[in-house]
């Protein structure tokens, strides 16, 4: 089977500053970045695009606010809004926030999504379950299978970019017991990827998945974006 390659560089958002990756980010980032009023989301946006720019540079040698990302959506042909991408280069990307983590996910070989979500020891499992599986499909039990669960679907529907303007429950994956992998989903017609990403014991309380549209079995590459980007706030890439 073939092996996909993929880099998930994780960043812990408490290591950073805000004011300090802005420098990183391209014009129109910095200005969507002073139109977020709550400093949580100023600082996952920063935190994301700061992180991709800082990961595309290391591996392209070029700076990081030279990188052009645009995004359009899949539902509706928007570029204002919708799954972001890397203009002129031939990789795949995405994005994912939550709490005090950042991930990005960096491949050659196709569109990818990734999501990382803190699990919430306040969420109603047994309530709102149904909203992401279908009766016949294994339900999850605990918030440990929950999120694994979500988190699998998302990855699914953010590599696709129609996000969930489509209800999870139409993705259909495994039991959270069981490897990660893509039971059916109707509206895809491409093969799926997919894995669970372990974040080591220091993020025990998140769960994190990743899906590549490809065949093949995914290897992620987990890479230190704090450090990455701590190098390159105090002076340049080169
Ligand atoms: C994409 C989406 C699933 C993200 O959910 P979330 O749990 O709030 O946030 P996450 O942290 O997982 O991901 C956020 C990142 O996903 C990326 N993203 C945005 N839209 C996306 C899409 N359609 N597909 C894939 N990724 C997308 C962005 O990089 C974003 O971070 P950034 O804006 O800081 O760069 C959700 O916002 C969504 O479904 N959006 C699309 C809705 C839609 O298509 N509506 C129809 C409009 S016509």
């Amino acid at each position: 089977m073939r092996r996909i390659d993929c880099d998930v560089w994780m960043l812990r958002l408490d290591e950073i500053d805000e004011e300090q990756v802005a420098g990183l980010l391209a014009p129109e980032e910095q200005r969507h970045l002073r139109r977020l009023r709550n400093r949580g989301d100023r600082l996952r946006h920063a935190g994301g695009r700061s992180l991709l720019r800082a990961a595309v540079a290391e591996r392209a040698g070029v700076e990081p606010t030279s990188i052009h990302v645009a995004c359009r959506c899949v539902m509706c042909g928007s570029t204002e809004h919708g799954k972001p991408y890397l203009e002129e280069r031939d990789e795949y990307m995405s994005i994912a926030h939550s709490s005090n983590l950042v991930l990005v996910a960096l491949t050659e070989a196709a569109p990818v999504g990734v999501d990382v979500e803190k699990r919430d020891s306040s969420t109603e499992v047994d309530l709102i379950a149904g909203y992401i599986v279908v009766p016949d499909e294994p339900t999850p039990v605990g918030l440990t299978e929950f999120y694994r669960t979500w988190c699998r679907k998302e990855a699914v529907v953010k590599a696709c970019g129609v996000g969930i303007s489509i209800p999870l429950r139409e993705v259909r994956v495994t039991a959270p017991n069981q490897e990660a992998a893509l039971v059916s989903f109707p509206k895809l017609n491409a093969p799926v990827a997919l894995c669970d990403i372990d974040l080591s014991t220091a993020h025990a309380d998140y769960a994190a998945a990743l899906a590549v549209l490809a065949d093949g079995s995914l290897a992620p590459r987990l890479r230190d974006g704090t450090s990455l980007i701590r190098t390159l706030t105090r002076g340049g890439i080169s």
